[in-house]
């Protein structure tokens, strides 16, 4: 992030307590009952983890908590669970078979409601659907959906046979889809015709017949026909989802998993040029995802909730799909944009189904606010009541935005920081009873020891001083490894400090209150529009490019984005000039487009002879950035 929100961050005082109304009606009312959690949660975190656990559907009970072999950790050891069984089973056995589970506005305005009874029957048709083709306990599944109810559906189905899904966000290119199913050695991708965003058609389908020609694997792409435009068809590789689910039971059995089997592998970028394969578990996910959810977000069985995320990020598994249904919650889902007909789309969706909790990022909201509040009057928004943000720090004045204009003042903003690899939030205010601080993410939840070290790995006890964000000991919902390299899933967090921390590649600080401010990465990967993106992957893209020698892509602060990408090329042609050079730098964004993801393509790009480097050959990239 820029220095600029560091210094602004640093200055910021205002402090918000919770609002009396909202402590009322929560989970957890008083700092008293909440010390008294965190306490627990400290001197004896085996029973507090366990209580929680306990809170869940278990076929068949653990024996123990924590199996701790640094850095290797195991939770529930010997518990059987399943989690779309808790998502869908558990819930409709609590009475909640006919409440919404799903409720789907799609960009062209179309409604759908899930209930939970219907989510399960889909679900188990496609489970059995998948099994007729040949998907067991262990298969992993691709799945490349648009934001539709079903991409849900394959979640769970996937989860209810044990076959580990690897969710490929929409807007990643077939080159993305062919390097991950590659990766995951997945042989069966779901898929749909495509899917619609900014008034687009998003080519899915398409991109997977061309991910087919670049790797092997793809035996099987089940497509779902949501826009019916035309696709290319391949006999026996391509089936209907239609086909596969037809005349298929409505009920089929929950795996009994083991509480450390895989639920499911997603891809993040990281410091080289080959995504990681995260990998999360059965019942650690389970349990972090479902308690976060829970006191996060305060939800109650009245709640709309919506988050704003796509199911291809780690957000739309852990706060789309599975934390918010095995609480038995309205999970709202929106197919496309939010400039779509215009900024005023996510107002609208509140005021329409009365949403009360809202969870989005903040580059969403910097543009809502470059948009202009005009768009935001005349929508009722008295519904809502909690407020998130997750994917970046959020600078004050946005943050002071969303607290006057969205949430009138009234809503506690719950500012969630985690990552990919923990599953499920690590810090964030309690809505009931933490005061915020704009711009800051306060304290570790219960049962979450961070810390600050310095390079040796000491605490960092001075106030304000900056340093490595660490967490000290295992939680439930932390990646279990990198999927096929569990050597660099150790090189990666656990190797930097003696003491083996994990360590989460931010730099943060402590305030006085002990309220944590989170300055940004340490590592070479990007934060752009809260997606994560590492420097090296786009520098893989652009050499790949057959007019391009070097490559070395560096930071740039941007206002919307928080960040973005800007590329030095050397060419191995000579250096074309004026329109020329013009012509070629628009045809290497698009290629990076093409290669990784629109959401990559730098900004700028300057064509130069040369990069600087040390004697040893590496890039100077702070020189770079320092330019
Ligand atoms: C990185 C993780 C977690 C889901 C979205 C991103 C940054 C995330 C916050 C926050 C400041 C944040 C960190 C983190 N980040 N949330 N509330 N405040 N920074 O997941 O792609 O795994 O990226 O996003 O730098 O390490 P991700």
């Amino acid at each position: 992030m820029s220095d600029q929100s560091i210094e602004s961050a640093m200055q910021e005082n205002r402090v918000f307590p919770p609002p009396p109304e909202v402590s009322a009606k929560a989970w957890i009312k008083s700092r008293q009952q909440y010390d008294q959690m965190y306490r627990e949660s400290i001197d004896r975190p085996d029973d507090f983890w366990g209580k929680i656990a306990g809170e869940l559907h278990w076929f068949k009970k653990w024996d123990r908590v924590l199996e701790w072999n640094l850095p290797n950790a195991k939770w529930f050891v010997g518990g059987k669970t399943n989690v779309a069984y808790n998502c869908l089973d558990f819930q409709i056995e609590k009475g909640r078979g006919e409440k919404i589970a799903i409720l789907w506005e799609g960009e062209n305005g179309d409604v759908r409601r899930v209930t939970y009874r219907q989510l399960r029957e889909d679900v188990c048709r496609l489970a059995n659907g998948l099994k007729k083709l040949g998907v067991k306990k262990g298969t992993r599944v691709t799945i490349y959906m648009p934001m539709v109810p079903e991409a849900a559906v394959a979640m769970l189905a996937c989860a209810r046979l044990g076959a580990p899904h690897s969710v490929i966000f929409g807007g990643f290119s077939s080159q993305a889809i062919a390097d991950r199913v590659d990766d995951a050695k997945s042989e069966i991708v779901i898929t749909a015709d495509g899917g619609r965003r900014r008034g687009q058609l998003v080519p899915l389908k398409h991109n997977v017949d061309e991910a087919a020609k670049k790797t092997a694997l793809i035996k099987k792409v089940i497509v779902f026909k949501h826009t019916a435009e035309p696709i290319g068809w391949t006999e026996g590789r391509d089936v209907w989802w239609s086909d596969v689910v037809a005349g298929q039971s409505a009920a089929c059995d929950a795996e009994p998993l083991d509480a450390e089997d895989p639920l499911f592998v997603l891809y993040t970028s990281g410091s080289t040029g080959k995504p990681k394969g995260i990998v999360h578990t059965t019942g650690g996910f389970l349990v972090g995802t479902y308690i976060t959810t829970k006191y996060v977000f305060d939800l109650h069985d009245q709640d709309i909730y919506w988050c704003t995320a796509d199911v291809g990020w780690i957000t739309g598994h852990s706060y789309v799909v599975y934390g918010p249904l095995a609480n038995g919650t309205t999970s709202l889902m929106y197919e496309g944009a939010p400039n779509f007909p215009d900024f005023s789309r996510f107002w609208a969706i509140i005021a329409r189904h009365k949403v009360t909790v809202f969870y989005t990022a903040p580059t969403a909201i910097r543009a809502f606010m470059r948009a202009g509040r005009q768009l935001v009057d005349g929508h009722d928004l008295s519904s809502l009541r909690i407020l998130g943000t997750v994917g970046e720090p959020i600078n004050p004045e946005a943050w002071m935005w969303y607290h006057r204009v969205i949430g009138g003042e009234r809503c506690p903003i719950v500012d969630t920081w985690w990552q990919t690899e923990t599953g499920a939030t690590m810090m964030a205010p309690i809505p009931g009873v933490t005061a915020t601080k704009p711009g800051s993410c306060t304290k570790p939840l219960p049962g979450i020891f961070a810390d600050i070290v310095d390079e040796d790995g000491r605490p960092v006890k001075t106030a304000d001083a900056g340093g490595y964000l660490v967490i000290k000991r295992p939680w439930p919902s932390m990646l279990r490894t990198i999927w096929g390299d569990n050597e660099r899933y150790i090189k990666t967090y656990w190797e930097k400090f003696k003491n083996h921390y994990y360590v989460a590649g931010d730099s943060a600080r402590r305030d006085k209150d002990g309220y944590y401010w989170i300055m940004g990465r340490i590592d070479d990967v990007l934060n752009i529009a809260g997606h994560r993106l590492g420097t090296m992957e786009i520098e893989s893209a652009l050499v790949a490019h057959p007019k391009v020698a070097e490559a070395a892509v560096v930071s740039k602060p941007h206002d919307i984005k928080g960040e973005s990408a800007f590329a030095y090329v050397v060419l191995n042609v000579p250096r074309p000039q004026g329109a020329a050079a013009k012509a070629l730098i628009d045809e290497l964004r698009a290629w990076v487009g093409d290669q990784l993801s629109p959401i990559a393509k730098p900004d700028e790009i300057r064509l130069t002879d040369n990069l600087p480097k040390t004697r040893s050959g590496k890039i100077m990239r702070r020189l770079l950035r320092a330019v």
